[in-house]
């Protein structure tokens, strides 16, 4: 029986990772071990429940307030023991975390085989964003398997000298968690803790936002908060539902900017069917997160994208997803459009899946499958 790992940190590793485990749990010629970092841990632990995954190994390594050099020192230690005494035959990272290049490090000092999901996506762009896109070209370095979600991706790889016969397009497991979390809300609504029972019954219109990137800290985050803030004082009749990622610095600013207004929802970060839930029952999406410009094409919620480039370029061209920047005016003017101009809002919300059909796990349990030996 074959010996993999997933090793992770993050709730977005979590959830991409989480239909995968679960799949490869299925089928009787792996042993399955699950390591986290816990580079998160609240909002890992929100994903471990819903999907009802118990790690074998918690390193409970996060720390409040954690740098990039600390925390990539204490992965890179204790995930060498932890592979020292499981001695896995392969490991699957996903994503561009600090836990994902930290832990493909090690691997490599192990000479342990490595499959790295979502692979190739890119920005070309080193500090943005900031440190992901270098953990990314950096594990694709030191990657053995490389499932490319899309062909966008599996061209950035080739164009980085990664052999042709390594790289597998799969679509993004991101999809698969979204489809099962779809069921789940369709046929049972969740509660959203933080916020009332009847909030989407009374007809207003839902803007639900996110943001954590690091190159927005300071300035971009004050120039967010400005635009949601005056949004708020424009539209007093839109909810603008806002599930804030613990990272102080954003919390700081945003509880600083954003607590005096009615009408604008601070809540907790939200467990992953809550949160689907607000996502599907919202009109616009206003986001710096990666996940999130993946999920919300499919459901047609207009996507726009805090950020001045993106390393997901399909939904873009499908005409879903838009680039806004972190400039205040031009954050305001763009939901303002959406939110008046009923031609324009019609022209983004199209549903569309360019990141996957549902199925990428059951395709890499298939290729680990014929291609471990
Ligand atoms: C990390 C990833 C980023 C990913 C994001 C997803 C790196 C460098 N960054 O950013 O790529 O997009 O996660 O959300 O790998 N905190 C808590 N509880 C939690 C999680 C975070 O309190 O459950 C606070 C802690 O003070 C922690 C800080 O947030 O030190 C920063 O966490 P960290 O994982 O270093 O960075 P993120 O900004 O979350
Ligand atoms: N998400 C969640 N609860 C929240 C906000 C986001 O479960 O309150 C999910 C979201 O559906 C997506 C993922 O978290 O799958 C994105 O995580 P994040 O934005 O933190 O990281 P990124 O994708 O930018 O790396």
């Amino acid at each position: 029986m074959k010996k993999l790992s997933f090793i992770f940190g993050t709730r977005p590793e979590a959830i991409k990772l989480a239909p995968l485990i679960l799949e490869f749990k299925k089928n009787t010629d792996f042993e399955v071990n699950v390591c986290v970092t816990a580079q998160h841990r609240e909002m890992l632990d929100q994903v471990l429940e819903i999907f009802e995954i118990i790690p074998d190994v918690d390193l409970n390594l996060m720390q409040p307030n954690q740098t990039l050099s600390k925390l990539t020192a204490k992965v890179i230690t204790s995930v060498d023991v932890y592979l020292e005494n499981y001695q896995p035959d392969l490991i699957f990272v996903q994503g561009d975390t600090t836990t994902v290049f930290a832990v493909s490090l090690v691997a490599f000092y192990k000479k342990i085989r490595i499959a790295h999901v979502e692979a190739g996506l890119r920005t070309w762009n080193k500090y943005s964003p900031f440190p992901e896109e270098i953990n990314r070209v950096l594990t694709s370095r030191l990657a053995d398997f490389h499932f490319a979600p899309t062909e966008t991706s599996k061209e950035n790889l080739l164009r980085e000298g990664i052999n042709g016969k390594d790289i597998f397009i799969t679509g993004n497991t991101v999809i698969d968690a979204l489809f099962l979390a779809k069921e789940k809300i369709e046929n049972d609504f969740p509660a959203i803790p933080g916020l009332a029972p009847d909030i989407f019954e009374n007809g207003n219109k839902n803007v639900l936002i996110t943001g954590h990137r690091r190159e927005n800290f300071g300035r971009g985050f004050e120039q967010i908060c400005e635009a949601v803030a005056n949004l708020a004082q424009e539209f007093p009749d839109v909810n603008f539902i806002y599930p804030v990622h613990l990272n102080p610095n954003v919390q700081k600013p945003v509880n600083k900017y954003l607590s005096h207004q009615k009408n604008i929802y601070l809540i907790n970060p939200l467990g992953y069917l809550p949160f689907v839930a607000v996502m599907y029952k919202s009109d616009i999406v206003l986001t710096d997160s990666g996940g999130v410009q993946e999920e919300a094409p499919s459901f047609g919620k207009p996507v726009l994208v805090m950020r001045e480039n993106t390393e997901r370029p399909e939904a873009v061209t499908a005409g879903t997803v838009k680039l806004v920047g972190t400039d205040s005016e031009k954050i305001f003017s763009e939901v303002k459009t959406l939110l008046t101009n009923s031609a324009a809002y019609s022209r983004m919300a199209n549903a569309v899946n360019p990141y996957g059909d549902g199925l990428a796990s059951k395709r890499i349990v298939k290729i680990i499958s014929e291609s471990l030996t």
